[in-house]
């Protein structure tokens, strides 16, 4: 079930990102006093994109925070709304030359921590699988410690775009700065294909059926393509992974 809220005060801009975000506090009628949580306004497609992927993301297990459907105070925009979660995004961790991530020593310790998350492997998994070439330092949180939260789906599956067709997996890159060795590779390709077997054959009509649980609110004809473009992707996942992840010499493990 998605909740569906209405925007009561806008609290102020978000820190950072392309798309105007807001922190706001959102009255979903249950929840008094209102919760505080990121809206932004995103094209029709791109909002079910959001929705859709956030769903899903949780259905796996990853932390992502509540995504919720929220009206403008006039009642006249549907904007995306995501819960807020208490702690920054990684531009309060890592050294940016303008938008270029630098070699520093710090930001390798930030990357090893990310490296070594124990959701790594399933969020690398779920970055394919939705097609997202846009986690950038902005839309992962961390604690400082060791938690992440992920966040900012609406650039995944952009169109056009063929449900083999490989994208710049950022967390993947990530971990494999830190994979050096062959029977390292081979055994993150493992994961990476197990955790595909494992997930849930009706997960993605799951995520469609949620949406539609709620009368009125979302536009079918928009949000059919993105679940088939979900259903074709899966299938691709594994030679996506192969033709990622060279190992050059087959090791028993
Ligand atoms: N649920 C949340 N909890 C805490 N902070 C959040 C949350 N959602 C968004 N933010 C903050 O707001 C910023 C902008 O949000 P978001 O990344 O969704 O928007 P954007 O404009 O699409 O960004 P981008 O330019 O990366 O596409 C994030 O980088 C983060 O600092
Ligand atoms: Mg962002």
């Amino acid at each position: 079930m998605i909740r569906i809220g209405r925007v009561v005060n806008i609290v102020g801009k978000a820190p950072s990102g392309k798309f105007d975000a807001h922190l706001a506090y959102i009255n979903m009628g249950d929840s008094v006093p209102e919760c505080r949580a990121y809206i932004k306004e995103l094209h029709p497609s791109q909002l079910i994109i959001e929705l859709v992927c956030a769903i899903l993301g949780r259905g796996l297990g990853l932390p992502i925070p509540e995504p919720v459907i929220a009206y403008s105070e006039d009642g006249k925009k549907q904007l995306f709304a995501s819960v807020e979660v208490s702690y920054p995004d990684l531009n309060q961790f890592v050294e940016m030359r303008d938008t270029e991530i630098i070699n520093t020593p710090q930001n390798l310790i930030i990357f090893n921590k990310i490296a070594e998350w124990s959701d790594i492997v399933l969020a690398i998994t779920f970055d394919e699988l939705i097609a997202n070439g846009d986690r950038n330092t902005g839309n992962i949180l961390f604690d400082g410690v060791s938690s992440f939260t992920l966040i900012d789906h609406n650039l995944a599956m952009r169109a056009p775009f063929a449900p083999y067709f490989t994208i710049n997996n950022q967390l993947m890159n990530i971990k494999l700065l830190f994979t050096k060795d062959e029977l390292s590779k081979q055994r993150l390709k493992n994961s990476i294909n197990q955790i595909t077997r494992d997930i849930p054959k009706n997960l993605i009509i799951d995520v469609q059926k949620c949406l539609l649980s709620v009368n009125g609110h979302i536009n079918i004809d928009l949000l059919h393509p993105i679940i088939h473009f979900l259903e074709e992707r899966i299938l691709n996942l594994s030679d996506i992974t192969t033709r990622k992840i060279e190992v050059k010499q087959k090791t028993l493990c």
